[in-house]
């Protein structure tokens, strides 16, 4: 049971810097499958849809922007936690 829990604790300890680093990679191919599908679009003539292509992907970009900007924030905290679990 304690070892368990010391691996549940372990686990948990780092979750948010995990979750932060797993969140902006998926935005990162996120913008690339845009970046595809704009690409598929200018091939094959479908050019009406591509603005609106557009604006999603700048969403994703703003988003991979809004987390890249946080990554040090998330490893602190995960840090502190380790820390103060350690002493
Ligand atoms: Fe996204």
């Amino acid at each position: 049971m304690g070892a368990g829990q010391s691996i549940s604790t372990e686990f948990f300890r780092d979750e948010l810097a995990k979750n932060f680093l797993s969140d902006y990679a998926a935005e990162h191919f996120e913008i690339a499958s845009y970046k595809a599908l704009i690409a598929t679009a200018e091939q094959i003539g479908e050019h009406e849809c591509i603005p609106v292509l557009e604006e999603i992907l700048s969403e994703e970009e703003a988003m991979a922007r809004w987390l890249e900007e946080r990554i040090p924030f998330a490893v602190r905290e995960s840090l502190k936690k380790t820390s103060s679990a350690a002493s």
